[in-house]
């Protein structure tokens, strides 16, 4: 059994199918990146994982415990721990208030280190550029034991990327991922494995080899991507 189990869960909004009969496992340790058009159900997905949203049907199991019904403040302290599409940081708090606010599992000093925010401590989240905000909010990320980061790359400079990469394979040495990745390539370099999501579904996953491979993703999604 995978570290967590989401099995056939749904969620609608109104009459809009936000996930459909999603199942999947993920397997401790492993970094699994989805992709998905806009509006496929990925940040829903991570919604429903984290207690944000309760599923609709379907259960999701986190190390052997039953978490659909449960609350996201402790879905957080059982040790799921995600970051935001838009990032949430407390302006009128330092990075080193910021930090020891939201940590409750390792020492804060230690996840300072390790995303390079030891140099910016005193500054206050007001003050941080777009790639400092997104290393805060990876540090209270990686709080967890199951992380779940939703689109890490997006608005920040190449120039700043490989930097992101090499923080986030730091965590992948300890932490199960589970990432949300627009950038193809970007997404198959970090993958164990990869979860294509279309309209609410599970369109393939496996391998980045596989899922490539894959003719019903090659014909939906991959294909005008010319890999
Ligand atoms: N709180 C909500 N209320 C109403 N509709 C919602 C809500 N959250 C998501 N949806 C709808 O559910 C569908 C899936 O949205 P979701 O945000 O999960 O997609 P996504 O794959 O994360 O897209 P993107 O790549 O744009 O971030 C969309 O049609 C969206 O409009
Ligand atoms: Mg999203």
């Amino acid at each position: 059994m995978g570290i967590l189990e989401v099995t056939d869960v749904q969620r609608t909004f109104g009459g809009i199918v936000a996930l459909d009969s999603v199942s999947l496992s993920i397997t401790q340790g492993e970094t699994t990146v989805i992709i998905g058009a806009n509006g496929a159900g990925k940040t829903t997905l991570f919604n429903c994982i984290t207690g944000y949203h309760t599923p609709d049907e379907g259960s999701v199991v986190f190390d052997g415990a039953d978490i659909t019904q449960t609350p996201d403040y402790k879905v957080a302290r059982m040790g799921i721990r995600r970051t935001f599409q838009e990032v949430d940081v407390f302006d009128e708090l330092t990075v080193a208030e910021n930090i020891s606010l939201g940590v409750f599992r390792s020492d804060p000093r230690e996840l300072m280190e390790a995303l390079d925010l030891m140099e910016i401590n005193d500054k206050l989240g007001e003050e941080l550029t777009l790639f400092e905000r997104k290393r805060v909010a990876l540090a209270l990320a990686a709080d967890g034991k199951l992380l779940l980061l939703d689109e890490v790359f997006s608005g920040l400079d190449p120039a700043e990327k490989p930097a992101m990469l090499d923080h986030l394979n730091i965590l992948a040495e300890e932490k199960t991922l589970m990432l949300i990745e627009h950038d193809i390539e970007t997404a198959f370099d970090l993958a164990d494995n990869v979860i294509v999501l279309s309209q609410g579904r599970v369109l393939g996953q496996g391998t980045p080899e596989e899922v490539k491979n894959d003719e019903e993703v090659q014909e939906q999604y991959l294909g005008e991507m010319a890999l």
